[in-house]
């Protein structure tokens, strides 16, 4: 195929990919896409490519497309302000209930999804002995069965690190603002590196999920929706957010991240300031 083909054609898929996926058709996605069709040599895949706007489900063909154009940069502790106001939100929903369903989307590489394991572990473990003292026993006696975490993403490479639960100290990596407390009570310590305890895995479950589509539950207490909409356009974000606050149970919390416009009717949300951050609570 020559170039002028694939740059048509990733021109077409771009304003597909807005359509399906949110992401918006810049000039650096379209790129991508060029890019990747070119290195496609085959002539059965340049086919594929251009019977993939034709094709109405999600396939292999398109996961490679999301793949390639997602930014998948995560990090522990990422915007503290916000997780701070989670946790407050945290305690208060257990101090008047025992069940608790939190839904972290997108997780990439599951750093947020973990985060929000590691403060509800807190809660509780505050809640039930009184101490913020951290201990190994403790925390290994300490029920959290009735706590039911989830991390979505459309990208199924990310999910897999994500359950894996690994992380290292490279550069710039995702432990780099991890709290040393946290590192040491909720993290296992190998040659190579951390990896998260298995009682706090087994509060998160990963699962693919496009923002884009109706929502896989209706019943969570608590959204947190943060740096994925910059990469939207203004209508998918809309929808997303129509989505998330379909998923969220009445009186229930959306908090996004700190550049995200709040895009649902105000008549429907309550909204609350706490520490520098803004979050919506459904009416
Ligand atoms: C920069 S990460 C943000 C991760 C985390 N929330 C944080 O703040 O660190 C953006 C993620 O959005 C995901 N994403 C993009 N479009 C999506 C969609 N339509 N549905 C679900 N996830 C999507 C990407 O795969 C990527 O992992």
């Amino acid at each position: 195929m020559n170039n002028s083909s694939a740059k048509r054609l990733s021109e077409i898929l771009a304003i597909e990919i807005r359509e399906r996926y949110g992401v918006d058709s810049g000039e650096a996605v379209r790129a991508k896409i060029e890019e990747l069709i070119l290195s496609d040599t085959s002539s059965s895949t340049f086919d594929q490519y251009v019977e993939l706007s034709k094709t109405k489900n999600h396939n292999a063909l398109w996961q490679k497309i999301i793949e390639k154009i997602t930014i998948h940069e995560s990090y522990f502790q990422r915007n503290e302000n916000i997780l701070n106001a989670v946790a407050k939100t945290v305690d208060e929903i257990l101090s008047e209930k025992k069940t608790l369903r939190i839904w972290s989307v997108p997780c990439a590489t599951g750093e947020e999804a973990y985060d929000l394991a590691f403060i509800v572990a807190e809660c509780v473990y505050y809640q039930n002995y009184g101490t913020k003292k951290l201990n190994d026993k403790l925390l290994e006696d300490l029920s959290l069965d009735h706590i039911y975490i989830y991390g979505t993403d459309i990208s199924e490479t990310s999910l897999k690190y994500a359950k894996l639960g690994q992380y290292n100290d490279l550069a710039m990596g995702a432990l780099r603002k991890l709290d040393p407390v946290r590192r040491r009570y909720f993290f296992n310590q190998t040659p190579d590196y951390y990896e998260v305890k298995p009682k706090i895995k087994r509060m998160v479950k990963f699962v693919v999920t496009n923002v884009i589509d109706p929502p896989l539950q209706s019943n969570f207490d608590i959204i947190l929706c943060r740096n994925m909409l910059i990469y939207f356009s203004d209508e998918q974000k809309k929808k997303c957010q129509e989505n998330l606050a379909k998923a969220l149970v009445p009186g229930g919390r959306l908090f996004l991240g700190s550049v995200d416009p709040f895009l649902l009717n105000p008549d429907d949300f309550t909204q609350h300031t706490d520490d520098q951050s803004i979050w919506y609570q459904k009416k």
